[in-house]
């Protein structure tokens, strides 16, 4: 939502919350002076304590008798002038809140208490005295304490538009030019045609309005040129900064080349149809009736079958960059910013999108779980799946899992994923497409291999493990100087021991999904969950 979306509204207490301070400053203020007549915009911050916008510069204010920005809670006399001295109905920026409404360690924290009892007392007292003002607290993260969760407006604020990126993008081309005339030795190589700029533009998008000058600014004064494949350069640069979230992985689409998947066809051919709606969603809307892009799929099943696989399968053959979010990293240590986190990797996606969010081992942060964490990873689960439903940006969630026996039954809920997948241990034919994919990405001939014989030997591996035997039999073969053999393969799939063995008691909850029809089979050519217990001759727990 923008600015001036926000400010329409007639909440008068608004929490933004933005990484882009200044850029976030800048669009309120002119939304400010942009009114007819121009709203009156203060300012506050603990280093600067109040100004006002007067004459197109900020001048202090003093705030009577109070005003010490020194104290435990300088907040409580500025709410206090805001609503009762101040002549103005204005916006009032505030700066720098959220450290005084975080709880801390200790059970009782007085600036906290006091704080966020100023903060409640000046939202009803604005109501009661028909005050039309508006706070906006601006922070880099989100934290709310539970007693003001009703009167406080939530909003993020949004990253920079297409149209916002491109004024950016042709103002640093401008200067490009310029430095190129004054400078003969300063590489303009790039050619600044429309092409260029848009393929500049689509390259930042997902960035904050100062990321992208800094990679710009980077090129042009540091690096003294400006190449021809800067749109590409600014790919990178995105990756590592949306790396640096510390939550989110941005790989984009031309990473991946190369994946082969062996088997799950019933699934790929499931992604197959949505992949073609994800891609003409404006026709199958208009044409067809289609509302809903697809919105996701979960994955789930035994480690080792291709769940990831599939995921960099589906950003590849989509076209789409994949972004990876580690749910684990979601559960930092600091209270309130797990759901900063949680959103603004939802907010980072949906500004990348059309893209694929590969929520990786989801259940290692949604199970919750006995030990409590002061409900955090509920409130996370819970702001996931409001996205997940409300969501309009074509970002599409492929979520992988290892035991669904712990995930919570509102991520298992139709409506949520378009559809759940069990991934389990490939089947013969399956498993012949698999040997046949990793001997020939070592360079070996399938055809000079028994392929029968090792499918037979290899009832209940995973794919991963059936790449272990091939990637092993390699190495011995390379160490000898030779190519690997039919007696290699044969040595290294008798030492495997496979995986399936110690999962089994989880099977149970698999079955009965499977059963009820919760979850699909990923391909007819799996190996039935019933023979691995009797081939195995591991007893469940039942
Ligand atoms: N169906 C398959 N076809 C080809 N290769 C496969 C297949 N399944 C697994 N592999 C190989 O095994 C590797 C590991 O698979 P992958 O990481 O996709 O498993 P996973 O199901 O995500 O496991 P985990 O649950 O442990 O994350 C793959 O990189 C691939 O080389
Ligand atoms: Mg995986």
């Amino acid at each position: 939502m923008s600015v001036d979306e926000i400010l329409r509204r007639r909440e008068p207490l608004i929490y933004l919350v933005t990484l882009e301070e200044s850029r976030a400053e800048g669009d309120i203020r002119r939304y400010c002076e942009g009114q007819q007549p121009p709203l009156p915009l203060y300012r506050w911050s603990c280093t600067r304590g109040m100004e006002k916008l007067q004459g197109g510069v900020m001048e202090p204010v003093r705030i009577p008798d109070h005003g010490d920005a020194r104290s435990q809670a300088p907040l409580v006399p500025v709410l206090h002038y805001i609503v009762r001295d101040c002549t103005d109905d204005g916006v009032f920026l505030l700066k720098d809140v959220h450290h005084f409404l975080r709880g801390g360690t200790s059970s009782f924290n007085p600036a906290m208490a006091l704080t966020t009892r100023a903060l409640r007392d000046t939202f009803y007292e604005l109501r009661e005295l028909g005050k039309a003002r508006k706070i906006v607290l601006l922070a880099p993260e989100l934290v709310v304490p539970p007693d003001l969760e009703k009167e406080v407006r939530i909003q993020d604020y949004c990253l920079p538009t297409k149209d916002e990126l491109t004024v950016t993008v042709r103002g640093m081309l401008r200067r490009a030019q310029v430095i190129k005339q004054k400078d003969a030795t300063f590489k303009l190589e790039a050619e600044c045609t429309d092409g260029f700029v848009n393929a500049l533009v689509d390259a930042a998008v997902g960035l904050t309005q100062l990321e992208v000058e800094y990679v710009l600014e980077n090129m042009l004064y540091v690096q003294r040129r400006l190449p021809g494949d800067a749109p590409r350069r600014m790919v990178r640069e995105k990756q590592q900064i949306i790396r640096k979230s510390q939550v989110l992985e941005f790989i984009p689409a031309e990473d991946l080349d190369g994946i082969e998947v062996g088997g799950l066809e019933s699934m790929l051919r499931w992604l197959q149809l949505r992949k073609h709606v994800f891609e003409n969603r404006e026709k199958a809307r208009d044409e067809y009736g289609i509302k809903d892009v697809p919105r996701g799929v979960l994955l789930a099943g035994i480690s080792g079958c291709g769940k990831s696989l599939v995921c960099k399968k589906i950003a590849h053959e989509w076209g789409c960059p994949l972004l990876r979010l580690d749910v684990g990293a979601i559960f930092d240590k600091w209270v309130g910013s797990s759901e900063d986190r949680i959103r603004n990797a939802l907010r980072v996606a949906e500004s990348v999108a059309p893209c694929i969010l590969w929520v990786d081992e989801i259940e290692k942060g949604f199970a919750g779980g006995p030990g409590g964490d002061g409900g955090t990873s509920s409130r996370v689960l819970g702001t996931f799946l409001v996205w997940m439903q409300e969501k309009k940006a074509p970002v599409f969630v492929a979520a992988t899992a290892n035991d669904i026996s712990v995930l919570p039954p509102e991520l298992l809920r139709s409506g949520r994923f378009d559809n759940r997948f069990f991934v389990g241990c490939p089947g013969e034919r399956s498993r012949r497409d698999i040997f046949t994919i990793h001997l020939r990405a070592h360079k070996l001939n399938p055809a000079s291999f028994q392929l029968q014989t090792l499918i037979q030997m290899t009832v209940g591996f995973t794919g991963a493990e059936i790449e272990q035997t091939v990637v092993d039999s390699t190495f011995d073969a390379f160490y000898e100087n030779r190519r690997a053999t039919m007696e290699d393969l044969v040595r290294n799939v008798r030492r495997c021991r496979p995986l399936v063995r110690s999962l089994l008691p989880q099977m149970e909850k698999v079955l009965e999904m499977l059963d009820n029809g919760r979850m699909e089979l990923a391909s007819d050519d799996t190996v039935p969950v019933q023979q691995l217990l009797g081939k195995l001759d591991v007893k469940t727990n039942s």
